[in-house]
């Protein structure tokens, strides 16, 4: 099998199994008794994650938690962050956001008793361009700014592989004095980030992709640091958010954890956040800064090989420009839709695992832990297989 589909579930680490082996163990031994003698003590998981996600997310370890998934998490983000008033009451994401994005958004918009007909505003390409221009982004953000009480921007656009100018963008949201977030599913574990500088007000993402730490495994958010401290942000609340010290005196009144901690609701599953610190354990050795020269060099030579070779029935719709773009390369087969989608089955067939996102993209990802430039030509030998059988 070749394995070209990390946006969109990661491959499992060596050493997961071992990692989640130790828990299973532990429990076994210990039962209860594990959230303080276990190996990796259960009652502070989630900050065995913590140091690892800082360093991918740019972030103080205080900024950061890994906790329940991200949708749920962009839920409990809007709850703190979206706060609509008379003045200002609207969201700004891109149109092709990630449906679960805009589902949350507008299901938000309609409990504040908002009408997301009038006040989601969906931001799309230039009629005949299919990725975004930074200047129409600002542009949009100074003339729509007043008004804006949130924008929700993807690190990476999940469909068109597009990474988003995030620095420009998030200065000009946060000028006009909307609060900002990111959905970083496809951008974590990707491309380098700075969230902390580029002070963005919270980013949530999901761990089964670039991270692979397996299918539905624990999520994670960011919250900056300037909000790590406030108690006039509400929020929803649960014991696992509540002082440490404090915890299980079992208090009847709520004292948030400073920082991201703060906002976790229960105790953390322990055998899905496992799998994570096994992989966070291998970003560590391996660096970031070393995974995205590969990365760039591996997704030069798909895009190159891809020109060279398939540029008649093959469009790349993913950005040439690498600093616009992480592992992903987003294809539009030039083949009326059911054949563009037999294409992509007999790709499938021939042990080739990439995916399909309707109406017309075949999504590829080299991804630097675990492909091989081999790997980019036996994809790209194969495709031109499937495109011509
Ligand atoms: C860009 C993006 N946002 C949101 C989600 C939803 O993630 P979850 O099911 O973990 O909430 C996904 C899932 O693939 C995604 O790709």
């Amino acid at each position: 099998m070749l394995y070209l589909c990390g946006h969109s579930l990661g491959l499992q680490c060596r050493s997961t199994a071992r990692y989640v082996e130790d828990e299973l163990r532990d429990w076994r031994r210990l039962g209860v008794l594990g959230h303080h003698a276990a190996h990796r003590p259960w009652i502070g998981y989630h900050q065995e994650a913590a140091a690892g996600l800082a360093a991918l997310a740019g972030a103080g370890e205080l900024e950061v938690v890994a906790m329940n998934s991200l949708t749920v998490n962009l839920h409990l983000m809007m709850v703190s962050f979206f706060r609509p008033d008379a003045a200002r009451n609207r969201v700004l994401i891109e149109k092709s956001a990630f449906p679960s994005d805009r589902y949350a958004i507008v299901s938000q918009l309609e409990y504040h008793g908002l009408n997301p007909d009038e006040h989601l505003i969906e931001v799309e390409p230039r009629s005949g361009e299919r990725n975004l221009r930074t200047e129409d982004l600002v542009a949009l953000l100074e003339r729509e700014g007043p008004r804006l009480a949130l924008v929700l921007l993807p690190g990476v656009q999940y469909l068109t592989g597009q990474a988003l100018e995030l620095a420009p963008l998030i200065d000009a949201a946060r000028a006009s004095g909307a609060c900002v977030g990111l959905d970083l599913a496809h951008a974590i574990g990707n491309l380098p980030l700075r969230l902390h500088d580029w002070n963005v007000d919270f980013a949530v993402w999901c761990s089964y992709k670039y991270l692979n730490a397996g299918p539905g495994a624990i999520g994670g958010c960011f919250v900056h640091e300037r909000h790590a401290r406030r108690s006039d942000l509400p929020r929803f609340a649960g014991w696992w958010g509540h002082t440490a010290a404090t915890r299980f005196q079992m208090g009847p009144g709520f004292v948030p954890m400073p920082g991201a901690p703060g906002w976790q609701i229960s105790n953390p599953p322990i055998l899905s956040t496992a799998p994570l610190l096994a992989s966070l354990e291998l970003f560590g050795r391996a660096g970031l800064a070393r995974l995205r020269q590969k990365s760039l060099a591996l997704t030069a030579t798909l895009h190159r090989l891809i020109d060279e070779r398939l540029s008649r029935s093959v469009e790349v719709v993913t950005p040439a420009d690498p600093a616009q773009r992480g592992c992903q390369l987003s294809l539009r087969l030039a083949l009326p839709a059911a054949q563009a989608h037999a294409c992509h089955v007999r790709l499938e067939a021939a042990g080739v695992i990439a995916d399909w996102r309707e109406p017309d993209i075949l999504r590829l990802s080299p991804v630097p832990l675990y492909n091989s430039y081999q790997d980019v030509f036996a994809a790209v030998e194969a495709l031109a297989r499937a495109l011509a059988p």
